[in-house]
Parts: C-alpha cells; structure tokens; sequence
C-alpha cells in the first residue's frame, strides 16, 4: 500500500506533484539540490494553501495537516518512500544518475516514475537496475489542477507497476492514460506544433504574439500558446522540442523554432524568472 511519496526536485512541477500528494492525505518528501528553490517551493505551497483557506475551500486545520504531511530536504538520505516521483531538470544523464541513487537506497517494492516530459522512457529504464519497477508519470502544469497523467509503459515495465500508479493517479483525484513509450508520448507530440506553428507564425510577420494567443483563447483553448510556453518554462518547452526533433531524425516540423533559443539563452524563461514572451510582477 502507499502511504510516503518522494517527489525529486521542487521546481514548478516537483512543487506541484508535492502539494497535490499532501493534500490527498499521502506523507511526502520533496527533494532538491537547490536551497533556494526548496525555500521557494514551501512559501508557495504555504500561499496556495492560505489562498484556499481565504476562499473557504480549506480550513486552517487541513492546512496544517497537509502542511504537516510534506518534508522539504536536500538530504538524498531522507528520500526514502513507497514511490518515488522524479521532477528534476529535462537532462536524461541527471535523472539516470539520480535514480541510480535512489535505487539503492529504497527497498526492493518501492515503484519509479519519472515526469519527464519527452526523455525516453525506455532509455531511463535500461539504465536503472529495476526496469519492471519503472515507468513514465507524466502530469501537466499545474499539477494541483490539471487532471490527466499520462503513464508511460515501457518495454520492461511490469503490469503490476502499471497498475499501481493507475490507482495512485485514482487517489490523488486524476485521469490516467496508459500510452506505451514514443516521442513526445501523446500530448507533447500533437501539442508540439501547437508551440511551433505560432511561433513560426509570429516569426514570419503574420501576427504578434499577443494577437495569436488571444484569437487561440478566443477560439476555446484555454491558454494560448505563448502564455502556455510561458506557464511551462522556455527552457523546458525547448528541451522537450529538441528531444523530439532528435527522436524523428530532425524532421523540419519538429525543428525548434529560433526565437524560444533566443529567450532561453536571455534567460527569459517565462514565469518563473518573470519574464518570457510576456512580464510578470509576482
Ligand atoms: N514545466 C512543465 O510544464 C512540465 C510539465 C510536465 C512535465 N514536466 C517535466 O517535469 C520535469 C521538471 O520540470 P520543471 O518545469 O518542474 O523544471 P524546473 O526547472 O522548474 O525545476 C527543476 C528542478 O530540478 C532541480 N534539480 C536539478 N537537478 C537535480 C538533482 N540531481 N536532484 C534533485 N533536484 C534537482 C532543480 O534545482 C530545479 O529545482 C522535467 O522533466 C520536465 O520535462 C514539465
């Protein structure tokens, strides 16, 4: 049964996954390499939490459990859990050297799942000692919210391993979609162009930025695709682009557009630095 979760790496989503476990009622330990983003981390799921409790939607006694329930550490030690949830930068040798770490030091029923958002799942797996035991979980930004998760079946994972974090993504309120392992797997591939075509679009002079999220919102999408770029981090939103250009041997639609390199080497990462395509004050 699982009751402690590890989530590894506190940045927008490691956050986010961490939030959501405490408030489905499971012990979690969020783990990062960075103070800075640990400290960020536990002062934004403190506000988001103040915010439900202003809204009536939580009261002071659940925030204080849930609160209770979550472990920030950049111990690696304190990373012990029934499942452990891997959120760390989109760098395939930083999460094979990471859950080699991990591996060792769990027991031998303790499940793997990474978040990564377009690294094969099948290349992390033939890396780490305990393939039938790993699998790809993939949430969507904002975890808390956003209710599909995407897991991720790779050759070796076991169907006991698919089924266990089918009725995780149950308890913790959210839609699984079992996909076997590919590029960009299924939303990250068809939502590529998405990011590609508007980028490409705006780069030829048809629109502006602003005109082309706001006729996309207009239209029914909920964001539109600079605002979403924004939302997800240049610097992921690229790395998920150039993985999946690799993937389908540089094909000329996947190809990463000029202008989202150009914000990732100003370090206008989007929301989080508080300035990508648009600026933020908070
Ligand atoms: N941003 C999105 O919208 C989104 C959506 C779904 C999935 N993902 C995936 O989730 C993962 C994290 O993305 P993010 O947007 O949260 O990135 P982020 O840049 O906000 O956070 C990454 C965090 O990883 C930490 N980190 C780096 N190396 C580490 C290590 N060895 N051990 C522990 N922590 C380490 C960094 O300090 C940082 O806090 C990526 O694989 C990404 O593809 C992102």
């Amino acid at each position: 049964m699982i009751q402690t979760i590890c989530v590894a790496g506190a940045g927008t989503m490691g956050s986010g996954i961490a939030l959501l476990c405490g408030q489905h009622g499971f012990t979690t330990i969020l783990f990062d390499v960075n103070a800075d983003t640990l400290a960020r981390s536990q002062n934004s799921i403190t506000a988001m939490l103040t915010a439900l409790v202003s809204k009536g939607k939580l009261s002071v006694e659940e925030q204080m459990q849930i609160e209770q329930r979550l472990t920030f550490t950049m111990d690696i030690r304190a990373c012990v859990a029934d499942v452990i949830i891997e959120a760390i930068i989109e760098k395939a040798q930083a999460k094979i050297a990471l859950f080699k770490d991990l591996v060792a030091m769990n027991a031998d029923a303790c499940i793997f799942a990474s978040n990564t958002s377009s690294i094969s799942i099948s290349l992390l797996q033939e890396s780490v000692a305990v393939p039938g035991r790993f699998a790809g979980m993939h949430f969507f930004n904002p975890a808390p919210v956003m209710k599909l998760v995407e897991i991720v079946v790779a050759p070796q994972t076991s169907t006991d391993t698919a089924l266990a974090l089918q009725e995780l993504c149950e308890a913790l309120g959210k839609t699984a979609v079992l996909c076997k392992d590919s590029p960009g797997f299924i939303v990250n591939r068809v939502a590529r162009h998405y990011y590609l075509e508007a980028m490409k679009l705006e780069a030829s002079g048809v629109a502006s930025i602003e005109v082309i999220d706001e006729i996309m919102e207009t239209n029914g999408f909920k964001m539109g695709p600079f605002r979403l770029m924004d939302l997800i981090g240049m610097d992921v939103n690229l790395a998920v682009s150039q993985t999946i250009y690799e993937a389908f041997d540089k094909a000329e639609r996947f190809q990463p557009a000029e202008l989202q390199q150009q914000k990732v080497k100003a370090g206008d990462l989007g929301k989080k630095t508080g300035k990508g395509f648009y600026t933020y004050t908070s």
